[in-house]
């Protein structure tokens, strides 16, 4: 019989401390997220110098978690994953000397994985027959990046933001109209009250590739619309603008994924991040895949915001490929996926 492989895995590239257990690439045993988004509220977003001090205190603690909950010692894991990039350099920099210290410590591998890789990666737990290839949408906080996934662990990008990301645009807009830090599920909560079609904002088109997307000029329209009410002195009504806001932002998701998926001629398509646990977005999509008759994946909420079983799944598909990292890992905070 086969033996099991277990691997620890650590994420700590934002503002989540994350360690979780993941056997054989698909079950999660543990899953531990200490997430530090109180810390970052009162500052209405993350401060990586923060982040990477908190990162510190909570690290050991949050790994020590993640053994005792999937009852697995540290003897028993098969290979160490990490998260090195892309992401801020203090925080990752946090995980990644831990992962190396305890790889240096036990003689086990060490796996450096790609944290948006993670996030594709996180659809495999809960849907045990998905396989490459398919189309995946990742829209988080810091990236909006649509990927064709044709292989475990290999990907062509087909399309990238070319200013903020889906998620930084729902925070910045929040945070115009009052809603505070993390803006997306505020935003996603308030549309439920207003009306979508109420204030048209653009559908940005970008350059010359057909899947990329611009969301700073989306950003700038509801700016302009604030002022514009402020100065004519008219009420506004924040629910309508969320609601329409996140209408503008859903239409180019869906628009662009739909195109993708036909000009690749693929059936199945997925979404990650913390952007694809908004449920307008998620409903848009199911409609849309219907429709075409491509099957739709996306993980449950706790894994589209970051965490480490999605690190813990990439790692293991890494780590069969035969991928190690030497002692000398360092934190990447730009790292390119496909990059080693
Ligand atoms: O994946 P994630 O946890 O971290 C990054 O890798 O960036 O994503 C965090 C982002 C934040 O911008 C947050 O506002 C957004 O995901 N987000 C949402 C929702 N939940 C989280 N955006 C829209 N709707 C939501 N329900
Ligand atoms: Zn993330």
């Amino acid at each position: 019989m086969e033996q099991d492989v277990l691997i620890l895995a650590i994420e700590s590239s934002c503002d989540e401390t994350a360690a979780s257990v993941v056997k054989n690439g698909r079950e999660v045993l543990s899953n531990v997220i200490f997430s530090q988004i109180d810390l970052h509220t009162v500052y209405g977003g993350v401060v990586p110098e923060i982040a990477s001090r908190k990162h510190i205190d909570k690290i050991n603690q949050v790994i020590k978690e993640a053994l005792d909950k999937a009852d697995v010692t540290l003897e028993e894991i098969t290979a160490i994953a990490v998260t090195y990039g892309p992401g801020l350099v203090g925080a990752l920099l946090v995980g990644v000397s831990a992962a190396k210290a305890l790889a240096f410590a036990t003689g086990k591998p060490l796996v450096g994985v790609h944290h948006i890789e993670g996030h594709i990666s996180a659809n495999y737990i809960e849907h045990k027959e998905l396989k490459p290839p398919f189309v995946s949408l990742v829209v988080s906080g810091g990236h909006t990046h649509l990927v064709s996934v044709k292989d475990y662990g290999t990907y062509e990008i087909l399309g990238r933001t070319m200013d903020d990301a889906a998620g930084e645009a729902f925070d910045k807009v929040a945070r115009a109209i009052g809603l505070g830090y993390p803006g997306g599920p505020k935003i996603d909560k308030l549309s439920k009250e207003g009306n979508p079609e109420a204030i048209h904002f653009p559908r940005a088109k970008v350059g010359d590739s057909a899947f990329d997307f611009s969301f700073s000029g989306l950003k700038s329209s509801v700016l302009n619309y604030l002022n514009g009410c402020e100065m004519k002195g008219e009420e506004i009504c924040k629910a309508d603008v969320a609601a329409s806001f996140q209408k503008a932002v859903v239409d180019v998701l869906v628009g662009h994924s739909m195109e993708a998926i036909e000009q690749y001629g693929l059936d199945k398509f997925a979404i990650a991040g913390g952007v694809a646990s908004n449920q307008t977005l998620r409903r848009a999509f199911e409609e849309a895949c219907a429709e075409k008759g491509v099957k739709f994946y996306c993980p449950s909420p706790v894994y589209c915001t970051d965490n480490a079983a999605m690190i813990g799944v990439a790692g293991y598909y890494e780590y069969i490929k035969g991928v190690r990292h030497g002692y000398d890992l360092n934190a990447v905070p730009g790292l390119r996926l496909g990059e080693r």
